[in-house]
């Protein structure tokens, strides 16, 4: 509560914005669509939309990462965008594990070709300390302040260093060196898949966000694998039950992505 009662306590909120219309959504109306699959997403639309128009956003990542370092297929992603606009539709992206330089640009969606209307930013925007953003064109900007309240939200000190990261990644070259580890690491993992051919069906990825995809016929799990690879001395991590994803800080040199790739190949040796 404020020392002095010159304002009043609680402050009244601010007044609506007479541009937009607030509606909360419930869960019922949240659907599911298999990803890169246009024909899916336009029969889950007209499906929604039977009586009347009622879908108000898609919310999509442009890599997907907890589901399988899943790269975004450029012309479903255009075709999304023109669905979008053509409908009134928000496209929401998701990228607060592809974006901040993990895929080799700023952001996810600069390799897809297109602008979301929304996206959203957290994990690499802190360099480790946690903070989350959501950054929103105009035409849909309807955040008021205090609509989301977070005990630690957008706190100075955390702001201070999400601005540092982005200062070190224009004035150190990271996306070059995002750029040539990223290939060089997936170059490396394609002839790991090649010599491990029983165990791994590929690599894929962009940047540095890459996965090796273990085949679907053999026990093996992604789990075992990032267990191998533990005992080698390389942490990495599952991305589903059949993916290990490399996602290496984006410093990485030239020297320890060949130091993964050695480990990586002793893991698979040694199963
Ligand atoms: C793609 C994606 N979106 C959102 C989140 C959740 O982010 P936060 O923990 O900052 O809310 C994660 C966390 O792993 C993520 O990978």
């Amino acid at each position: 509560m404020p020392a002095s009662t010159a304002e009043p306590w609680p402050p009244s909120p601010p007044p609506p914005n007479p541009s937009t219309t607030r509606i909360s959504i419930p869960w019922s109306l949240v659907a599911y669509v298999p990803y890169n699959d246009f024909a899916a997403l336009e029969a889950k639309i007209a499906e929604l939309d039977r009586d009347k128009p009622q879908v108000a956003a898609i919310l999509l990542e442009p890599l997907q990462g907890e589901g399988g370092v899943n790269p975004g297929d450029r012309t479903y992603f255009q075709k999304v965008r023109e669905l979008c606009d053509a409908k009134g539709i928000l496209l929401i992206l998701d990228e607060v594990q592809v974006g901040m330089g993990r895929s080799g640009r700023l952001w996810g969606h600069q390799t897809l070709g297109i602008e979301p209307d929304i996206f959203t930013s957290a994990k690499g925007l802190g360099g480790g300390v946690p903070i989350g953003a959501l950054l929103s064109k105009a035409h849909c900007a309807v955040f008021e302040p205090g609509d989301h309240a977070s005990t630690f939200g957008g706190n100075p000190f955390v702001c201070a260093i999400a601005l540092a990261v982005c200062r070190t990644l224009e004035t150190d070259n990271l996306l070059e060196n995002v750029i040539a580890r990223g290939e060089q690491l997936r170059k490396g993992l394609e002839a790991i898949a090649q010599k491990h051919k029983q165990w791994i069906a590929g690599a894929r990825g962009w940047g540095l966000i890459n996965g090796l995809v273990i085949q679907e016929d053999v026990p093996t799990t992604a789990a075992d694998i990032v267990k191998a690879a533990m005992q080698e001395g390389l942490l990495l991590v599952p991305a589903g039950p059949k993916v290990v994803r490399f996602v290496p800080p984006l410093i990485i040199t030239e020297s320890e992505i060949n130091e993964v790739l050695e480990t990586i190949d002793r893991a698979f040796s040694n199963l």
